[in-house]
């Protein structure tokens, strides 16, 4: 099963995209494909298309379109898509880091909740409307 995660520019920025990334290769999740992009507004209001009318919206389009992101799709070699899309969400930890447990990629390196360090696809569902904002079918690797 695939799922997207973004390494957003407050984590981009201070140098943990390689910590982020081990987190997941340890647990023996498997990288389809990554890339630093500068997210434009069009794309931006894509993502958070489900967020709009919020009032953390423009904060989060703001700091999402400020400065280069990391984008990758997590390949989840297990059966249950699920579960698969449950451990990523476990791995990122709660959405708001005052919240989020410690050993949880925003438990130990977020501070503010709109800008919570990562992003990942909230359902099987998600995952697909996300993939293919960033990603075209030809760069995911297999293997
Ligand atoms: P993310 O997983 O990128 O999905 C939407 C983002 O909105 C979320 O992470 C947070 O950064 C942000 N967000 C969600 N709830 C709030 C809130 N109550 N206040 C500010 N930002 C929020």
């Amino acid at each position: 099963m695939r799922t997207l995660i973004i390494i957003k520019p407050w984590a981009v920025s201070k140098g943990l995209v390689g910590e982020i990334l081990s987190r997941f290769e340890r647990r023996g999740i498997r990288l389809a494909g990554l890339k630093v992009v500068k997210v434009d507004r069009e794309k931006a209001d894509k993502l958070y298309a489900i967020h709009k009318g919020k009032e953390f919206y423009d904060s989060i389009i703001k700091h999402i379109t400020s400065s280069p992101i990391v984008v990758g799709v997590l390949d989840i070699c297990i059966d249950d898509p699920g579960g698969a899309v449950r451990l990523v969400r476990k791995i990122i930890g709660a959405t708001d880091p005052a919240k989020a447990d410690m050993g949880t990629i925003r438990g130990d390196f977020g501070l503010r909740i709109d800008r919570n360090v990562i992003h990942a696809s909230d359902s099987t569902k998600s995952a697909e409307y996300e993939i293919p904002i960033f990603f075209d079918d030809n760069e995911l690797i297999e293997y």
